[in-house]
């Protein structure tokens, strides 16, 4: 290891990180040992992990991150579009943001970045789940008449949405799952941290509203005996009623329903986790309706809008909130 110290921390670099391919190791080492100096001229510097940044509103809650001087990690699945990203910030001026390759649908690829993480900061201060997709495809053909422009409300798309049990699974593994084991990956190196933080992005189809079941509701609102067993027994009698056409409209959302059960369930695991994490802050957020791809850009608000939420929870002072929903940045409720 090289040990680099600073005027605050000290910052280890690993000779020979494991995700790194020996060529790059010394290029990638030059890079880190240059923010680590950064780092170690700040007394109390945050680490941000953000999922799915490479595009919408992940990429600009890095950006508003990086302009209040936290040092991001910026994830995105796809090598090639996630350092796009990075270069399209550094090129802003930013400097200390650095690429890491993360699907959250992957363990193998979640525990490379938290190997990645430990190596080179021994500790994690805030990590935003951001990483998420619509679960259905829309028909291109019906599509095609179809009047999509700007003033086009989600809603609306309705008709021209296909809904198929594989997409839905996916959607549930990505949306809720993939938040799930990124905490549970994460929460020992944030548990270093001197002011933890975890910010969800669930969505207003997040909220209990969404669920016509009234025995699903009541569960799922329980939030002092909701445990993570109940919360999967659930959702694995969604995805089961999905993969048998039982979707009956008192029961479950009946269109983008993968969607709203997935954030749903984001929400409930806030809950869940906060109750049992006391000593950090962990929150979930609907970013507002935002002009993105999951939105097929049809949204109301810019991303910088729609990450100011988040980005305002990533930041919360020591003792602020935590287990509640919020929309976009002002305190809701889960109903
Ligand atoms: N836009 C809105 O109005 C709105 C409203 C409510 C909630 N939200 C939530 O806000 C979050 C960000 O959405 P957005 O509007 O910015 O949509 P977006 O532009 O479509 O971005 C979604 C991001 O998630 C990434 N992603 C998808 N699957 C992934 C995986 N398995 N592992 C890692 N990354 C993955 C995508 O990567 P690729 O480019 O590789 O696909 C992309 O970077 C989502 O959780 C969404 O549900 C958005």
């Amino acid at each position: 290891m090289i040990l680099i110290t600073g005027v605050g921390l000290p910052f280890e670099l690993p000779r020979a990180y494991p995700g790194l391919i020996a060529s790059r190791v010394n290029h990638e080492q030059a890079k880190l040992a240059a923010i680590a100096s950064r780092i170690g001229t700040c007394e109390r510097r945050w680490i941000a992990v953000v999922t799915g940044a490479n595009k919408g509103i992940g990429l600009e809650i890095c950006r508003q991150l990086l302009e209040k001087g936290i040092m991001v990690v910026l994830t995105a699945r796809d090598e090639a579009r996630g350092k796009a990203a990075v270069s399209k910030l550094q090129d802003g001026g930013a400097k200390d943001v650095v690429f890491h390759q993360l699907d959250v649908a992957d363990p193998v690829s979640i525990a490379s970045l938290k190997t990645f993480i430990h190596c080179q900061f021994q500790k994690l201060d805030i990590l935003v789940n951001n990483a998420g997709v619509s679960g259905i495809e829309l028909d291109v053909e019906a599509l095609s008449g179809f009047n999509n422009n700007k003033e086009t409300h989600l809603e609306s798309f309705v008709p021209v949405m296909i809904q198929q049990y594989e997409k839905a699974k996916e959607c549930i593994n990505i949306n809720f799952y993939g938040t799930k084991r990124m905490c549970k990956a994460f929460i020992p190196l944030l548990r270093l941290s001197q002011s933890p933080r975890i910010v969800n992005l669930t969505s207003i189809y997040g909220k209990l509203q969404v669920i016509p079941s009234e025995t699903i509701k009541t569960e799922l609102r329980d939030a002092d005996n909701l445990t993570e067993g109940r919360l999967d027994n659930i959702i694995s009698s969604f995805l089961n009623d999905f993969r048998t056409n039982n979707v009956l409209k008192d029961t479950w959302p009946t269109d983008l329903s993968a969607y709203k059960v997935s954030k749903v369930a984001v929400a409930a695991y806030t809950r869940i986790l906060a109750r049992k994490h006391e000593e950090m802050c962990i929150n979930c957020v609907h970013p507002g309706y935002v002009i993105t791809d999951i939105t097929w850009n049809t949204g109301k608000l810019t991303v910088e809008e729609g990450a100011k939420g988040p980005v305002m929870l990533a930041l919360l002072p020591d003792g602020g909130p935590s287990g509640q929903f919020y929309f976009q940045t002002t305190l809701s409720s889960f109903e």
